[in-house]
């Protein structure tokens, strides 16, 4: 048991290294720029949509992945490439569960760069097309 663990550690962190997560600083802009409208675990609220169990559901397809980063919430972050890259790799693999799909692949900062400069501005409708195309 304890070396099943170990091992799955040892993955997990070359996971991270290779993709160069830093986890306690992604926790950090979270907290810092994130969590207050998407709250601690993710859930969400009124009309903050719900990370949690959820958010891999856009990473199916190329414009729900890019869509994640075109939001405001996002586009407009004061975070760097990098940083905001890293918050939103973080808060794929720590809140998305089983909504995340096998192949998913971290964002990376360059990929932020480009969706970034096409924020969107009219989410909702946008929103409830994207997620009708993938049957949700
Ligand atoms: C002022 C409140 C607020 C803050 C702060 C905020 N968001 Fe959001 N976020 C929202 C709302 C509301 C939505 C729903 C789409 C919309 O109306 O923009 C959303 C949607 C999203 C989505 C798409 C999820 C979905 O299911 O539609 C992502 C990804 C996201 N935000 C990332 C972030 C990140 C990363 C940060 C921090 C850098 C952040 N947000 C900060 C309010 C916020």
């Amino acid at each position: 048991m304890k070396y099943v663990f170990l091992l799955a550690a040892y993955f997990f962190s070359m996971h991270c290294a290779a993709n160069e997560i830093d986890e306690q600083r992604a926790k950090y802009n979270y907290q810092m720029f994130c969590q207050g409208c998407h709250t601690p675990n993710g859930m969400g609220g009124e009309s903050v949509p719900r990370i949690n169990g959820f958010i891999g559901n856009f990473l199916t397809f190329p414009e729900g992945r890019e869509f994640l980063v075109r939001v405001p919430g996002s586009a407009y972050s004061p975070l760097s490439n990098k940083e905001l890259a890293e918050v939103l790799n973080w808060m794929v693999i720590n809140f998305g569960g089983d909504s995340i799909p096998k192949d998913f692949k971290n964002y990376t900062e360059n990929e932020i760069g480009a969706l970034r400069l096409k924020p969107l501005n009219e989410i909702d409708n946008y929103r409830k097309e994207l997620l009708s195309i993938i049957g949700l």
